[in-house]
């Protein structure tokens, strides 16, 4: 097939470039390179297969030109990370909301298959045992922005559905849970990699907030796995599919295990959100995904643990000193 991965050059996207390319599919990446980098496209840009446009989602011609040639889209860009919301409110709402106006409308002009991510902050704060995909979503004030991304992406679900309802559009939305592993950066407010940062460089690992909040983390390897088959199986057309391991840790747990895997003698320091986030800021105490329906829609479930991601993360930085 051919591909076009909106965001391609981040961290998710650029991991599903090369498995796809691996798969012989064409593949052509859209990134603005805001918080995704040419570093993690460089291993293709020999390959005769892949194309890499550098523009934004939010201007139509250049977006219009890399969508009609295509056969599917991955609609991957959008300002991600809890820290980059919040220091980026504005350009967030506009990249998040116009921006997948904009592939959803193209889409439908050319009539292509949109596959969408969206994210697991849509259910804000329920602390349910586990999350299923029609749970309710329970949020806080618009003053706290945080809850913007949340909105953003649920706005962006209910557009794909309306699509999908109204004007027949093919399309598949997947909430991510926490996805994380080599690759990943610590710069936006992912944890797993700023805590290996740490640890190998022998600082403070900073712990937000008590360290009890509990949270749940995928290998990228396994998300692309749980990707693939959302291409091709019929039955996943207007459905909305959890990707996530349900495996649990507490924060505090997780420095710990990160300090005792790469060997370091760091100490935990914590910082209260107010330090690190500002006065308006919530964060939930639990989000665990419950994946019986991809599932049973695909075979799908998450093979690598919390050890192995950690494992990974630490080898690749070790390796390439991205830190
Ligand atoms: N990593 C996670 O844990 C996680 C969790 C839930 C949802 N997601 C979703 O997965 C997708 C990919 O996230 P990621 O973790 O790879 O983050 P990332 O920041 O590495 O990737 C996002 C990419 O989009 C690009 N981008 C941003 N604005 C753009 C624009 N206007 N035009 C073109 N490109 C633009 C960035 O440069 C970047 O390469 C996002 O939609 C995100 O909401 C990720």
């Amino acid at each position: 097939m051919k591909i076009l991965i909106t965001g391609g050059a981040g961290f998710i996207g650029s991991n599903l470039t090369r498995r796809l390319l691996k798969e012989k599919h064409v593949v052509t990446v859209i990134d603005d390179l805001s918080t995704g980098s040419m570093e993690n496209i460089k291993d293709f840009k020999e390959n005769k297969h892949f194309h890499f446009e550098l523009g934004s989602i939010l201007d139509i011609d250049i977006l219009e030109k890399v969508i009609k040639p295509v056969d599917l889209v991955f609609h991957l860009a959008a300002a991600v990370g809890v820290e980059y919301i919040i220091n980026n409110p504005l350009k967030s709402i506009e990249i998040n909301v116009q921006g997948t106006e904009n592939v959803l409308k193209l889409s439908h002009k050319y009539k292509k298959k949109v596959i969408l991510a969206s994210t697991s902050e849509v259910y804000g704060k329920n602390g349910n045992d586990t999350l299923s995909e029609n749970d309710d979503r329970i949020l806080g004030s618009t003053t706290i922005s945080r809850w913007s991304y949340s909105n953003t992406k649920a706005l962006d679900e209910f557009l794909a559905l309306a699509y999908y309802h109204e004007k027949k559009l093919p399309v598949v939305i997947f909430r991510l849970f926490n996805t994380t592993g080599p690759g990943q950066v610590g710069d936006y407010g992912m944890v797993v990699p700023r805590f290996v940062k740490q640890a190998l460089l022998e600082k403070p690992l900073t712990v937000y907030g008590s360290g009890d909040q509990t949270r749940c983390f995928t290998h990228i390897y396994d998300v692309i796995n749980a990707l693939l088959p959302l291409m091709t199986n019929e039955k996943c057309l207007g459905e909305i599919f959890n990707i996530g391991n349900p495996q649990e840790v507490s924060i505090n747990a997780l420095a710990e295990a990160v300090m005792r895997k790469a060997d370091s003698s760091s100490q935990i320091i914590r910082h209260s959100y107010d330090e690190v986030m500002g006065k308006n800021f919530e964060d939930m105490k639990r989000r665990v995904p419950n994946i019986d329906k991809i599932k049973k829609f695909t075979g799908w479930s998450p093979t690598l643990s919390l050890d192995n991601i950690i494992d990974d993360v630490i080898k690749y930085n070790k390796e390439t000193l991205r830190f």
